[in-house]
């Protein structure tokens, strides 16, 4: 089974093409290198292709070349205040080289099942836990032009009857993050040897899911048979605020940890709360989390030393 993956290079994609790998499926990988880096996987050079996909005809070559079975797509940029600044730079990479990656799978006849990288940035505002058939309503750039990739994949679908996955995926963590979010600010800071931290919002809470599940649920989701056109939240099913990650940082450092509000990081339009309801991805699939937070940070504690 031949797959291709677009943005197999960047922080997601290095948990999920060793996974893909480990399972031996036959790994390509389409990344133009602006976030992700060959050294975050391994892969060889007729494996990887150093391309972008808002350029339609590399694509389109690419695709009609390697004739891949499975087809995830998951090259996107996707730093909400970076797509905020840069709004059609953000409609052209994750709309345009949407549909220039779509047009090229049009054109093969050998694909089983397709997967695109959504996000739980379609929702609304809302305080409950959001199951996959929440009314959508993306607040950015950001969310719109995700939503805009489901419709361009749900008329895929309607076009060729190629199951087709939407993963929205919640708050990614783990290694190799390439987008300065919570996480990595936290860590860097700590890195610097500061016990007092500079933060912006405190107390929004998200559904902080490690991308080695996230790679474990792909792997899950390849596998289902006759799937059809269908939708999965990818989160863990808890959400922890701001606070509870530093104390989680606390518990692993096993020591003491201030936190300062800096006014500049302090975002004015900001959900409470993002928390999945996977139980339809564990209920189809058998999935189940395997990280928890403080097993997550132990190891990137980990890794500051090698
Ligand atoms: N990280 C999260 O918490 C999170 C949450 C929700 C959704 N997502 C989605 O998951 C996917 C992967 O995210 P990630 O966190 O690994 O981000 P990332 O930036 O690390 O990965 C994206 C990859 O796409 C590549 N890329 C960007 N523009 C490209 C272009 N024009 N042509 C070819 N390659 C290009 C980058 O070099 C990078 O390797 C994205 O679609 C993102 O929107 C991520």
């Amino acid at each position: 089974m031949k797959i291709l993956i677009t943005g197999g290079a960047g922080f997601i994609g290095s948990a999920v093409v060793p996974a893909l790998q480990k399972e031996g499926y036959d790994v390509y990988v389409l990344d133009n290198l602006s976030f992700g880096s060959r050294e975050f996987i391994k892969i060889t050079d007729d494996h990887f292709f150093h391309a972008d996909i808002r350029d339609s005809s590399i694509v389109e070559s690419i695709v009609s070349t390697l004739h891949p079975n499975i087809f995830i797509h998951l090259a996107a940029i996707h730093f909400i205040p970076y797509c905020n600044q840069h709004p059609f730079e953000a409609a052209d990479i994750n709309v345009r080289g949407t549909m220039n990656v779509l047009s090229a799978c049009k054109k093969i006849n050998c694909l089983h099942k397709v997967l695109f990288a959504s996000t739980a940035a379609v929702y609304p505002i809302i305080d409950a836990a959001i199951c996959e058939d929440h009314d959508l309503h993306p607040l950015d750039i950001y969310g719109l032009s995700k939503l805009a990739g489901e419709h361009l994949f749900m008329k895929y679908y309607l076009e060729t009857r190629i199951d087709t996955i939407i993963c929205r995926f919640f708050n990614a963590f783990g290694p190799n993050e390439t987008n300065p979010h919570l996480i990595p600010e936290i860590e860097k800071q700590l890195r610097e040897g500061k016990r007092t931290i500079q933060l912006g919002n405190l107390t929004p809470k998200r559904d902080f899911i490690h991308t080695y599940d996230m790679a474990a649920a792909f792997i899950k989701l390849l596998k289902l048979e006759n799937s059809g056109y269908d939708t999965f939240n990818l989160g863990r099913g808890i959400e922890y605020s701001v606070v509870d990650i530093v104390e989680a940082f606390e518990r692993q450092l096993n020591e003491k940890i201030n936190i300062e509000i800096e006014p500049a990081r302090v975002r004015k339009v900001e959900r409470e709360h993002l928390l999945a309801d996977v139980t339809k991805l564990k209920r189809k699939t058998g999935w189940e989390p395997e990280w928890s937070i403080d097993e997550g940070i132990k190891d990137l504690i980990k890794s500051w030393n090698q």
